[in-house]
């Protein structure tokens, strides 16, 4: 589309940038959206994210005008669209449950949105013949959509989208219907249009996967407020709160308890290794699974114990009990230790989080290294290999390491 190479057009920057002031949704004595503030620039792909029922569905159908906001401004480009209609925003939208008309063929419902806009048929029939190859329905188009498979339903409410040539592409969910497999195509289809066609999208999903596979932008929601905005790395590299933390990646991070100890924090029920600095006591040590290393039991680092583990083929999620705690290992291949194996865990000082007990507020604490010293294993974690393979390496370093290993009480 390339509206804004087009000198006739203009600047995308001019009517593609959104814009939502403390924005809110109350029903009655419920309140779904709660003073959401962001801006999405033209050619974004932006994430609405976060659990069910936390208002991601109607923040997106306020900014298309199905729903009018309770309090809150929203701009397009320059324009104030708070009391717009629907018609008069510039916006496609596609919805999780297709929205197909059955009794319409493939084609005629792609088009339905151009006849009632009048467009004449030369021209409809151009821009069908176009986005019917776009998304690769050429074949279907004498079809009716009960004769589709979920995907191809799917490129049909994609392709209707696409054809109205509105450069604003709202998607709720669009492929919580598809399997897996087809999702995971989808999600590519859906990013790659997106941007050979420069179109600004925001989307919703309650999936992490698609957030992180798909946006440029995250916006994670709870309880119709906006908890972080960031770029993927951002909300995974350095979540807001602990729900942030527990709600990207999976398994989710480990949030442990943390307990005073003579010269720093441990583990809740672990008094042996000191894990973070004394102000860490009383709140919560967040490591995410992947960041964590099993190593022998002569090895330096927290004394744990193999719950179970469970081997998805190209990796194991090892459950690990760690004094009253239990935390999870994301480990290569198959899993190192059987149940009741005695270990050591590491991890880098880079892979600690803190939160607030109190509310789950990120925490600027300076976590402890617990892995050998930079220069000799600087990328060594679970992502690098079973004990079977680093048995060795780790007798070695921790002997090597001696009392540099910063908190460890022997
Ligand atoms: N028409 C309505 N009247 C009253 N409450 C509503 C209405 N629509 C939504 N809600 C409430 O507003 C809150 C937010 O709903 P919303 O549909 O935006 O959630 P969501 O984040 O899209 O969830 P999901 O992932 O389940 O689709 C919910 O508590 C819901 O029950
Ligand atoms: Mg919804």
């Amino acid at each position: 589309m390339n509206h804004h190479h087009d000198h006739a057009d203009p600047p995308r920057e001019e009517t593609q940038r959104i814009r939502l002031e403390a924005v809110s949704k109350r029903w009655g004595s419920t309140t779904a959206v709660d003073g959401i503030g962001f801006t999405v620039v033209p050619g974004e792909f932006v994430i609405l994210l976060g659990p069910s029922g936390c208002g991601k569905s109607t923040t997106l159908r306020m900014i298309a005008g199905l729903e009018p906001a309770s309090a809150g401004r929203i701009h397009i480009g320059e324009r104030d669209v708070t009391h717009l209609p629907p018609g008069d925003r510039g916006i496609s939208m596609v919805f999780q449950s297709y929205a197909l008309f059955p009794h319409l063929s493939v084609a005629d419902n792609i088009v339905f949105g151009l006849r009632s806009r009048k467009v004449p048929r030369p021209e409809r029939q151009a821009r069908l013949a176009r986005v019917a190859a776009l998304v690769d329905l050429e074949a279907y188009l004498d079809r009716k959509p009960a004769q589709l498979s979920g995907g191809q339903r799917q490129r049909v409410a994609l392709a209707r989208a696409i054809i109205s040539e509105h450069p604003i592409c709202l998607m709720d969910e669009p492929l919580s219907n598809l399997d897996a497999r087809l999702r995971g195509e989808m999600r590519r289809e859906i990013k790659a249009l997106q941007q050979r066609l420069g179109m600004t999208v925001i989307y919703v999903t309650h999936d992490q996967v698609e957030a992180m596979s798909m946006g440029d932008r995250v916006i994670l929601m709870q309880d119709g407020r906006l908890v972080q905005d960031g770029t993927p790395d951002e909300l995974y590299e350095r979540p807001a709160s602990a729900f942030a933390a527990g709600f990207i990646g999976s398994p989710a991070m480990n949030l442990v308890p943390l307990a005073a100890a003579a010269d720093g924090a441990v583990i809740d029920g672990e008094p042996h290794c000191n894990v973070a600095p004394h102000e860490a006591a009383g709140q919560l040590l967040g490591v995410r699974p992947e960041d964590i290393r099993v190593l022998a039991e002569d090895a330096t680092g927290v004394p744990a114990r193999v719950l179970d583990a469970e081997y998805l083929g190209a990796d194991s999620i090892v459950r690990l009990e760690v004094g009253d705690q239990t935390l999870r290992a994301r480990l290569d291949g198959r899993p190192p230790l059987g149940a009741g194996a005695a270990c050591r865990l590491q991890w880098r000082r880079e892979a600690t989080h803190f939160f607030a007990t109190e509310d789950g507020r990120r925490l600027e604490i300076a976590g402890h290294d617990l892995a050998a010293p930079p220069g000799r294993r600087r990328f060594a974690t679970s992502r690098s290999g079973p004990l079977s393979q680093q048995d060795g390496e780790a007798r070695a370093s921790s002997n090597q390491v001696g009392n540099d290993t910063p908190g460890v009480n022997r």
